[in-house]
């Protein structure tokens, strides 16, 4: 198969065969980050917004470290320091950017729904780097090939997913990736951190750790949003960490051969104890250094088939078009050619 999409806006509307598809593009696209010279020219002259509204290290730092690596030209736009201070507006900021001709935005911001708009104003491409507690795409896909790398599949597995659910775009974006190619998702925390109608989402819930260490083949630990907190769910972050940190402790309730994700920034010692963290069974860093490979794969893809989308009868870019269209963008196998060149 080959991917269309202009946009990743979310999981939502991804069907399992482009889930996989990214999965086995960002295999090819891991070996580049191996190399002496991290470099391969297949977004040679296309410019990359990268438009953080919110803060960020992992997300921004990968997305900007993958377009290098691809050799596509990365700007940097962060809210603070820019005219929004002066007043203007999103949609302003975004139509401005875009006069100046990028192929490509990728955004986050705290509202839910901005991608979406953006998408929908603007000519280029744009890829959610999260949008308030709604989706995270680009973290569910690199937690999926963490976990796919690790068992070799990802139909079968049970995962665990457990904390502040109700907040977490990590989470809902998980939960739809990881059902989609057939794994089976539980959620769980405390009852005040747990979705309306969660059951819904086509997860299991549990309200213990100790209920999930038993059954899951994986666990994704997730942070305490204290920022999207409207009011206190816990009495304290120390009862929280009394209460439903995972410890090593804990960890010995687990099945054989368990590994453990969190997406960060983890807050140590509350949700995780440090020697989780930096334990046997963690991924947490090898979830960070397939984030450059899953981004690297997304960017191919989505400036592949915006390519072939122009070329069919759009107006602009027809030199790059051209030169994209010598070979058909957006299949597994061109992406192993061409980083190979
Ligand atoms: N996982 C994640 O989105 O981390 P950052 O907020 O650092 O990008």
């Amino acid at each position: 198969m080959t991917w269309t999409k202009k946009h990743l806006l979310g999981i939502e509307g991804l069907t399992a065969g482009e889930i996989t598809e990214v999965l086995d593009t960002a295999a090819n696209m891991k070996e580049v980050s191996s190399r002496d010279i991290k470099k391969v020219p297949v977004l040679r002259g296309k410019t990359i917004i990268n438009l953080f509204f919110e803060p960020s290290t992992r997300t921004r730092i990968s997305f900007e470290i993958a377009e290098k690596r691809l050799s596509a030209d990365a700007v940097n736009f962060s809210a603070s320091g820019s005219s929004l201070s002066k007043g203007e507006s999103l949609i302003d900021t975004a139509r401005n950017l875009e006069a100046m001709n990028p192929d490509l935005v990728v955004v986050r911001h705290s509202s839910p729904g901005v991608p979406h708009l953006l998408a929908d104003r603007l000519d280029c491409s744009v890829i959610n780097a999260g949008d308030g507690a709604h989706e995270h795409p680009t973290q569910a896909l690199l937690d999926a090939f963490t976990i796919r790398e690790k068992f070799g599949r990802l139909e079968g597995l049970t995962v665990g997913i457990f904390g502040d659910v109700a907040h977490s775009r990590v989470a809902r974006s998980n939960i739809l990736a990881l059902t989609r190619v057939g794994a089976k998702v539980i959620i769980g925390g405390p009852p005040t951190m747990m979705p309306r109608q969660a059951e819904s989402l086509g997860a299991e819930v549990v309200h213990r750790l100790e209920e999930m260490l038993p059954v899951v083949d994986v666990l994704m630990i997730l942070r305490l949003q204290f920022e999207r907190q409207q009011e206190a769910l816990i009495p304290s972050a120390r009862e929280y960490a009394t209460l439903f940190g995972l410890t090593g402790e804990r960890l010995r309730l687990a099945r054989e051969g368990i590994v453990v994700l969190h997406p960060g920034p983890v807050n140590r010692g509350v949700e995780i104890s440090p020697e989780v963290i930096d334990g046997p069974c963690s991924l947490i860093l090898d979830q960070v250094a397939n984030g450059v490979a899953v981004r690297m794969a997304l960017l191919y893809l989505i400036a592949g088939a915006a390519a072939g989308e122009r070329k069919m009868g759009q107006k602009r870019w027809r030199a790059e078009d051209a030169e994209v269209s010598s070979r058909p963008p957006g299949r597994a196998r061109d992406a192993r050619e061409e980083v190979n060149e």
